[in-house]
């Protein structure tokens, strides 16, 4: 009998992974909740929250499902790997000890400077007046990290001490996301890259790499955002970058969590700096990347139902195997984002996308003839190609295509290598 896959979440990311899953000949039936509007399409989307972790477990149960797939960080640090574990049941994705090295900023410094991982030199403080101290002592910009899970606005990187005053006041004494610490960081330079690796404890399976691009506007400009694009392979990375981030990066990190008594299994999302002297960390996550995923899974010819299995039963890993084929990806976000912004407007042209372009769905809603906007990153384009530039020709005139009044995006996704 044909499996059936439960994924939980319901972005662009997770209709990523529903679209990898449906191209699996093993799985006959994919729920995912809660789903959205353009993951529909192609599961059944049940309104359970991605937090509620005993109806998912309830609904795992009563539908008997083979596998779990969990994508938001919410729902990891909510205990749900840990929930369905216990209980039996078969799923994709970290407990939620494992997945501090996302949720606290403060541990996974702690962790790379105890095992000798390369990262930006750094303090962590929960009084106000000494973190202030040390940021008058220290250059500018200078990187303020909120420790803890801030839905992507936890950083901030002030260029004078007016602002960073200001940043650590609100971290610190209102208490603006919550009440906890402030890593205080060292500013790097150099090309960022995503460096997804399927882990199982310390075997570590690499995906092919990525780049995001986090800011809103052209030109790498304007306020820091879930991510505007993305794109894979980079051909600036070299085979001595891939391999010192391979070897004095993600290898030891899986050991390090093991070595802690707190193992990993799921996707280690590894964000990293080419700098100057050499490959670091800036962060690391505890599940898929946002807007990663949605270039990076296309490329994946392997069965991922196999691939899933493989790292949540703890057995043989099947061999990965990846497109040569490049992606690129445009995110289509409601004008306003990452501020506020209106819902609520109808999208055209999603039915006329030529072979080779996918849409997935990030915020959107059905409505009488079509879809219309409900979130702040609405769309990602991603085509693929021989080569990048194809790839980003073909996803731009795709989403030059697609017709909304209250869209916007960048066209230079992939500038780097253009
Ligand atoms: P994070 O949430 O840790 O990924 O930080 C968000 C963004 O802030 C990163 O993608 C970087 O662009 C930037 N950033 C974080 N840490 C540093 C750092 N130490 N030096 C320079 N930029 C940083
Ligand atoms: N693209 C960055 C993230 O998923 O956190």
């Amino acid at each position: 009998m044909g499996k059936t896959v439960l994924v939980i979440g319901g972005g662009g990311r997770e209709h990523a992974i529903v679209d990898a899953i449906s191209r699996s000949p093993q799985v006959e039936k994919i729920y995912c909740a809660p789903g959205n509007a353009g993951i529909a399409l192609q599961a059944e989307c049940v309104a359970i929250k991605d937090t509620d972790v005993e109806a998912l477990k309830a609904f795992a149960v009563e539908k008997g499902v083979d596998l779990t797939v969990v994508g938001p960080e919410v729902s990891l640090a909510a205990g749900v790997a840990d929930a369905f574990r216990a209980a039996g049941l078969r799923i994709y994705g970290p407990g939620k000890a494992a997945a501090t090295i996302e949720a606290s900023k403060d541990f996974a410094k702690a962790l790379m400077a105890k095992y000798n991982v390369p990262t930006a030199a750094y303090r962590t403080f929960d009084k106000y007046e000494e973190a202030l101290e040390y940021v008058k002592k220290g250059s500018f910009p200078v990187v303020l990290k909120y420790d803890g899970l801030a839905a992507g606005k936890g950083v901030v990187i002030p260029e004078t001490l007016e602002e960073a005053d200001a940043t650590l006041k609100d971290m610190l004494l209102d208490d603006c996301f919550g009440h906890g610490k402030v890593v205080v960081e060292e500013f790097l330079t150099g090309p960022e890259f995503s460096f997804m690796c399927f882990v199982n404890g310390k075997e570590v399976y690499p995906m092919e790499l990525s780049q995001d691009h986090k800011r809103a506007y052209e030109g790498d400009k304007g306020p820091n955002t879930g991510g505007m694009g993305a794109y894979s392979p980079l051909p600036f990375i070299t085979p001595a970058d891939y391999e010192e981030a391979m070897e004095k990066v993600m290898k030891p990190v899986a050991a390090a969590m093991v070595a802690e008594g707190c193992p990993f299994t799921g996707t280690l999302y590894g964000g990293l700096m080419k700098t100057a002297d050499g490959v670091k960390v800036i962060e690391f996550n505890c599940r898929f990347g946002d807007p990663e995923t949605e270039v990076v899974l296309p490329r994946l010819e392997s069965d991922i139902y196999d691939v899933f299995s493989a790292i949540a039963d703890g057995t043989a890993m099947p061999e990965l195997k990846w497109s040569e084929k490049a992606t690129m990806g445009f995110v289509m976000a409601s004008k306003g984002y990452p501020g506020s912004y209106e819902k609520g407007f109808a999208i055209k042209g999603l039915d006329t996308l030529p072979e080779g372009v996918r849409v997935f769905h990030m915020g959107t809603k059905s409505a009488a003839d079509g879809f219309v906007t409900a979130g702040g990153r609405v769309l990602m384009v991603v085509a693929s190609g021989k080569d990048l530039k194809e790839a980003h020709d073909k996803a731009l005139a795709a989403v030059e295509s697609i017709e909304c009044e209250n869209l916007f995006y960048r066209r230079d996704i992939g500038w780097r290598v253009m």
